[in-house]
C-alpha cells in the first residue's frame, strides 16, 4: 500500500502548458494537467481542485472565497501572470493559502507590446492593412490614412509601476516624447528625472496626453477609471491604449466616444468580459484589437511558466517562493 507520508503533493495545472514545465512539476508532484486546454471554471474547477494542495493558474481562473471553502487542502495558488485580480487574495490569506505571481520577467516584453499597440493605433496600421487587403489601394492621395505622430508627442501613462516605467523609457529616450504620468504614489524625484517623466493630476493627464496608455492594476478602485466623463476630458485627436485589464475602461462609453469622434482612436489588448468583445468596438474602424497578448513572446511566456513553477515547487517543498503576493504568510524571511 502507498505510504501517504511518502506520496507527492497533488497539484492542478489549469491549462495546457509547456511540456518541459509540466515534466519538471511531475518530478515533485502528482500532476493533473490539462492538455485538452479546457477552460476550467465553476463546478469543473472545483472538482479538479478540491483535493489538491497546489494550483498553477493561467491568470484567468476565478479563485473566490467560495471555491477556497470547497478546497480545504489547497495551500498555494501560483498565478502565471503579474496581475492577480482573478484571485480573492484576502480570502486566500485568511485560509493560509499562499498566492504568487510572475512580476519582472514580463516587464520589457509587455512594454514593447504596449508601445507597439500605441504606435499602431496612432498610425492606423490595422486599418491600413485591412484597406490594402480589401483591394482598395488604387492610387496615392495626400491624406490617405493619415494618423498622428508619436515622436515629439505627449505620452500619458496612467499607472506607473514597472511596465509603466518601461513604456516611459521607450517614449522619452527613443521617441523624444514628453512623458506625463499619474499614479497614486509619486515616484522619487531621482526616478522621475532618470525616466524623464513628470507627475500630473489625473485631470491634467487626460487633458495633456496625445497618447494615453493604461498600465494600472484592476481593483474596485480602478473599475471604469476611464469612462464617459474621462473620455470627455481628453484631446479630440488623442489615442487611448489599454494593456492593463478589462474593466478599467468602460467599453460601451469608449465605443460611443470613438463613434462620435470624441477621441481619434483606441488600441485595446484587454476587454470587459473577455474573450467576448463589445460588439460596437468590433464594428468600429478606428480601434486596434488584440487578444490579451501583451506578454506573449515565446521567451517571456516560458519565463512566466518557469517562475510560476518555481513558486509552486518552493511553496510545497519547504523552500522560499521567489515572488509571493501575500508574503505575510511566509513570516520573516532572512
Ligand atoms: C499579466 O501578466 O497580468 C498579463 O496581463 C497576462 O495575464
Amino acid at each position: 500500500m502507498k505510504d501517504p507520508a511518502m506520496s507527492k503533493p497533488a497539484v492542478l495545472v489549469s491549462r495546457d502548458l509547456f511540456p518541459e514545465v509540466v515534466a519538471r512539476l511531475r518530478q515533485h508532484f502528482e500532476v493533473d494537467d490539462n492538455p485538452a486546454d479546457e477552460v476550467l471554471a465553476g463546478e469543473a474547477l472545483r472538482l479538479r481542485l478540491q483535493h489538491r494542495q497546489g494550483l498553477l493558474a493561467a491568470g484567468g481562473e476565478r479563485i473566490s472565497a467560495e471555491l477556497l471553502a470547497a478546497c480545504p487542502a489547497l495551500r498555494v495558488v501560483a498565478n502565471m501572470a503579474v496581475g492577480y485580480n482573478n484571485i480573492d487574495v484576502p480570502a486566500c490569506t485568511a485560509r493560509g493559502v499562499l498566492v504568487t505571481n510572475t512580476p519582472d520577467v514580463l516587464t520589457e516584453t509587455t512594454a514593447d507590446f504596449g508601445f507597439a499597440l500605441m504606435m499602431a493605433t496612432a498610425r492606423r496600421m490595422a486599418e491600413a492593412e485591412r484597406f490594402l487587403r480589401a483591394g482598395l489601394w488604387t492610387k496615392w492621395r495626400y491624406d490617405l490614412l493619415t494618423g498622428s505622430d508619436v515622436h515629439g508627442a505627449t505620452l500619458g501613462i496612467l499607472g506607473m509601476g514597472r511596465i509603466g516605467q518601461a513604456i516611459a523609457r521607450r517614449g522619452a529616450a527613443g521617441f523624444g516624447m514628453r512623458v506625463v504620468y499619474h499614479n497614486r504614489s509619486r515616484l522619487p524625484p531621482a526616478t522621475e528625472a532618470a525616466l524623464g517623466a513628470q507627475w500630473v493630476g489625473k485631470a491634467e493627464l487626460l487633458a495633456q496626453s496625445d497618447h494615453l496608455v493604461l498600465v494600472l492594476p484592476y481593483s474596485a478602485a480602478s473599475h471604469h477609471a476611464i469612462g464617459a466623463a474621462e473620455l470627455a476630458q481628453m484631446k479630440p485627436g488623442a489615442t487611448l491604449t489599454n494593456i492593463a485589464r478589462g474593466g478599467i475602461v468602460d467599453d460601451a462609453a469608449l465605443a460611443a466616444a470613438l463613434r462620435a469622434g470624441r477621441i481619434a482612436a483606441a488600441g485595446l489588448d484587454v476587454f470587459e468580459g473577455e474573450p467576448a468583445v463589445h460588439p460596437e468596438l468590433l464594428a468600429l474602424p478606428n480601434v486596434v484589437l488584440t487578444p490579451h497578448i501583451a506578454s506573449a513572446s515565446l521567451r517571456t511566456r516560458r519565463a512566466m511558466a518557469d517562475l510560476a513553477a518555481d513558486n509552486l515547487i518552493a511553496a510545497l517543498t519547504g523552500g522560499a517562493p521567489p515572488t509571493p503576493v501575500n508574503a505575510e504568510l511566509l513570516g520573516p524571511r532572512g
